[in-house]
């Protein structure tokens, strides 16, 4: 009789015990209906579907790339003599700022603040270029000015993003892609002259001075090799073909796209993820929670290309003004992202006005800078903004002198019809349930670190070889 009653309760206790891991593990309970046997291997923390990622081949760098790389650090191109690319996108900082500091200083006496947050180099790439609708035109069609497609896109009705439906939303007729926080340049080469000559970045001075400092630099044998002995006699091509070089660095060096994560090796079943871990990924998946998929996309291609957690298209989140920005000491300075004032061909289409482009979120849990401006410092507050911004404003939002929230204070208020209201998490009202508990947070949190690259290897990120300057 007690040995019955003992079998009963350890019967009871382990079957309570498989029930709490299930509902710890965050799996929907729809899920477990529709496919239990999927949703079991997730409670344990396992990929029940693992794939095999097609990752860039590591070769050695060619000489263009070795060429790029010293550039890449090459302090003496600055005015100042102090700054390289390197010194705002420091490779030991997976090539974003090597601080907390809102934005980075630059100029003759690297005391020009710049003007928006350093975004990471890595998983550029494969960014497609600038273009508003998933595509133009084909190849042999003229394409459509932009001002053409801006008016189209602002008629086209636009579908509201879920983290369960994201292929709908790559048909939107959206502004995608490009570099920099407001898409305006297209190729990695255009980019890099901006930083160079850039009075608060690199300040260069001009495209002969660069030239003449690259005829100087100890690296100038390896150019004349590499481009014949007249091309320091073409200040013009010297400094572009400088820029290439850079580029094809960052395109050849596995320490910028190595695909390391813990998250990639658990999409190749390669690992488990950890309960709080697995939480998280379901609240980032799930439309009525998170919605994080939604724009930051994290499932692999069909061809195994790996997930780079973003959709690479334009939103304006609203996300609160950064007093920490010398240039936001004018109360009358807006930035307002894709309509200026750093790009200056979309500044008549205020539909467009307070947007920026999706970061990917590979590595983002080891930077010290979020958003556009630079406004957060580490992740919790990054959540917060993300469960709070419209349920309870007052908690984002500073208080203006009358005692009022001055809620999206970043952006004047005949553009607030921009900002997203209508993708989850953003689609609630003021004073409505938060998507999200702390705990729940924590489990995002959680989630995002698995994206950090160097998942099991003694060194973070790659091999220090690729990673240290030359
Ligand atoms: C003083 C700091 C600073 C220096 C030096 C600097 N950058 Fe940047 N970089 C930035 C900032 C800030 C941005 C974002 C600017 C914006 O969005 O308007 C940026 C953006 C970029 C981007 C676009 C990234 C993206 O996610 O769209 C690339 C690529 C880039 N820089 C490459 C370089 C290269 C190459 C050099 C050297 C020639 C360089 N940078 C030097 C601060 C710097
Ligand atoms: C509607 C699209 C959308 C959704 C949904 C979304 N994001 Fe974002 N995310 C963005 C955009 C756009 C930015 C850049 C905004 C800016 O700087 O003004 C961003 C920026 C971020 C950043 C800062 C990265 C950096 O390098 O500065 C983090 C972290 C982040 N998102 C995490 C999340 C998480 C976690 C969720 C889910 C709770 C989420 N996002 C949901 C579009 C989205």
């Amino acid at each position: 009789m007690r040995l019955f009653a003992g079998l009963t309760l350890l019967i009871v206790l382990c079957a309570s015990a498989a029930l709490a891991a299930l509902l710890n593990s965050g799996v929907p309970v729809a899920d477990w209906i529709s496919n239990p046997g999927a949703s079991f291997m997730l409670t344990l923390g396992e990929n029940p579907d693992p794939v095999q990622l097609v990752r860039p081949a590591a070769q050695p760098l060619s000489a263009m790339a070795q060429l790029g790389k010293q550039i890449f650090y090459d302090t003496s191109l600055s005015s100042s003599g102090r700054v390289a690319c390197a010194s705002c996108h420091s490779s030991q900082h997976r090539y974003g700022p090597p601080g907390d500091s809102a934005a980075m200083f630059g100029g003759p006496e690297v005391t020009s603040q710049g003007v928006r947050a350093v975004p990471s180099l890595m998983y550029l790439s494969t960014q497609p270029n600038f273009s508003i609708g998933p595509d133009p035109g084909g190849d042999d069609e003229a394409p459509v000015p932009l001002p053409q497609l801006a008016a189209l896109g602002h008629k086209a009705k636009r579908v509201t993003k879920t983290a369960q439906d994201t292929s709908q939303s790559a048909a939107n007729l959206v502004p995608l892609g490009g570099l920099f926080w407001d898409g305006r340049a297209d190729t990695l080469q255009i980019q890099a002259m901006g930083p160079l000559l850039s009075p608060y970045e690199m300040d260069g001075g001009s495209i002969a001075r660069v030239a003449a400092k690259l005829q100087a630099a100890p690296y100038a044998n390896g150019f004349t090799q590499l481009f014949g002995k007249l091309i320091f006699q073409q200040a013009n091509l010297a400094v572009s073909e400088a820029l290439f070089a850079v580029v094809r660095y960052q395109i050849e060096d596995p320490s910028f796209h190595p695909y390391s994560s813990k998250y990639d090796a658990w999409l190749e079943g390669h690992a488990r993820l950890k309960p709080a871990e697995m939480r998280g990924y379901e609240l980032f998946n799930d439309p009525a929670k998170g919605d994080c998929a939604a724009c930051h996309l994290d499932q692999p291609t069909p061809d195994g290309l790996p997930p780079l957690f973003t959709d690479h298209q334009f939103e304006a989140l609203g996300v609160p003004r950064n007093p920490q920005l010398a240039v936001n000491r004018n109360a009358s300075y807006f930035d307002l992202g894709l309509c200026g004032p750093y790009r200056t061909d979309l500044a008549n289409q205020p539909q467009y006005c307070g947007m920026f482009l999706t970061p990917t979120l590979r590595d983002a849990a080891t930077r010290q800078v979020f958003f556009h401006n630079g406004v957060y410092h580490d992740l919790q507050h990054v959540l917060d903004f993300y469960d709070f911004s419209v349920t309870r404003p007052d908690k984002i939002y500073p208080r203006g002198a009358d005692g009022q929230v001055e809620t999206f204070n970043d952006l004047p208020k005949q553009y607030w019809a921009n900002i997203d209201r209508t993708d989850p998490p953003f689609n609630l009202q003021v004073g409505q349930t938060p998507a999200f508990t702390h705990a729940e947070e924590q489990d995002i949190i959680a989630f995002l670190k698995t994206l950090t690259d160097g998942y099991g290897q003694p060194e973070t990120l790659a091999s220090a070889s690729s990673t240290t300057a030359p």
